[in-house]
């Protein structure tokens, strides 16, 4: 069905969602052998915009290519944002997922970013919803795994000149999942990166747009070849105050208090760093969000005043950092171990998503 309507207006919930099953249907993975993101479900969701239509054609489909134009502009101009969640089957066997409007919400500030097209955000988590339902059967039930759930939007206007963007498709994938990190939640080696930057304040830091990450594939592939897990970035004008790691926001505890880098523009505003904060204010752990430069995480390195270092994102959850290297600096975090702090954080979390705790904060969306 075609819905005729005024670019990006909010129109778009009155449109259908077609949906075509397919008829050969893939083998599920064992739950046990599952990493990231290698493996994907029978279905995906697809829509269309284009400037005079608005968004039409919205439907699930099989799983397969996209045909696109070798001229698309997503393939010369990078014009694309993605979003990542989780959905999640608890023990009863219903299917739930985590804060999922906060995701569609910072996509459509990614989209606006890059002047990609904005959506009604209820429709495409609605989209979201009949896509889970249509592949409930690959929602993976071994404790640590989910359906990871991949919105992205881009720029499909066949046209090499640099003019706004009249012509894109909006897709969701999803795919079952385990740990992001080989290393489950055991603590990982992080380098602080001292050459390459990720993003610069006025830049697109605050988005989730591949772009981004292109940006960050050079560092993070020499820090695999070192042995690290992933690059811990520093802020791109002065390379002086610590921002965050390459899928994760980062908190350190510092003598007492979890620190960790204010939201300055150049950061992804993390939906699990938003819940880590809310958790431990309720606990009544002192946690600051503010400027934390390199040299006073040196400074508490080398006093042993720094506690506990870890990661927190959707696809890593809350994932301890053992080992921290800058320059020629190395610290071994809480002797390698997860941290109280850490583990607190990272069962509620779980918990909550996996509906072994209950939710009092109004962060599950039932499937
Ligand atoms: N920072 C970056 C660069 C990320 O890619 C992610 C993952 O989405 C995060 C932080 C954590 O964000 P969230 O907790 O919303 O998944
Ligand atoms: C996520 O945590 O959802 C992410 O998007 C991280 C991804 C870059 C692997």
């Amino acid at each position: 069905m075609r819905n005729v309507q005024a670019p990006g207006t909010q129109k778009e919930h009155t449109m259908e969602i077609r949906i075509t099953k397919t008829t050969q249907p893939k083998s599920k993975p064992d739950p046990a052998t599952l990493s990231f993101g290698t493996v994907f479900s029978d279905h995906m969701f697809l829509m269309e915009y284009d400037g005079a239509e608005g968004w039409h054609d919205a439907r699930i489909v099989p799983y397969a290519p996209i045909p696109l134009a070798p001229a698309a502009a997503v393939f010369h101009y990078g014009a694309e944002v993605f979003e990542g969640l989780k959905a999640y089957r608890t023990a009863e066997g219903k299917i739930q997922m985590f804060r999922p409007m906060e995701n569609l919400k910072r996509m459509s500030d990614s989209a606006e970013r890059i002047t990609l097209p904005q959506f009604d955000q209820e429709f495409v988590l609605e989209a979201m919803r009949q896509l889970v339902e249509l592949d409930q059967d690959w929602v993976p039930n071994a404790p640590g795994t989910s359906l990871y759930i991949r919105p992205f939007l881009f720029a499909t206007d066949p046209d090499l000149s640099l003019h706004g963007i009249s012509h894109a498709v909006f897709c969701i994938i999803t795919s079952p999942v385990g740990s992001y990190y080989k290393e489950g939640i055991n603590p990982v080696r992080i380098m602080i990166e001292t050459e390459d930057v990720r993003a610069v304040r006025g830049g697109t830091g605050y988005a989730k747009c591949g772009g981004n990450y292109a940006a960050a594939n050079r560092a993070g592939a020499r820090a695999e070849k070192l042995g690290f897990s992933q690059v811990l970035w520093l802020d791109g004008v002065e390379r002086k105050y610590i921002e965050e790691v390459g899928s994760m926001n980062v908190m350190f505890k510092i003598a007492g208090t979890v620190v960790t880098p204010k939201l300055t523009g150049s950061v992804l505003p993390g939906i699990t760093r938003k819940s880590c904060i809310a958790l431990l204010k309720e606990w009544g752990i002192p946690v600051e969000e503010r400027l934390l430069s390199v040299d006073e995480l040196v400074a508490a390195m080398r006093a042993g005043t720094l506690e506990e270092a870890f990661g927190c994102g959707t696809a890593a959850v809350v994932s301890p950092i053992g080992e921290l290297h800058y320059g020629d600096v190395s610290v071994t975090v809480n002797g390698g171990a997860v941290g109280p702090v850490t583990q607190r954080l990272y069962d509620e979390i779980t918990g909550i998503q996996s509906g072994k705790i209950a939710d009092t904060h109004g962060w599950i969306y039932h499937v």
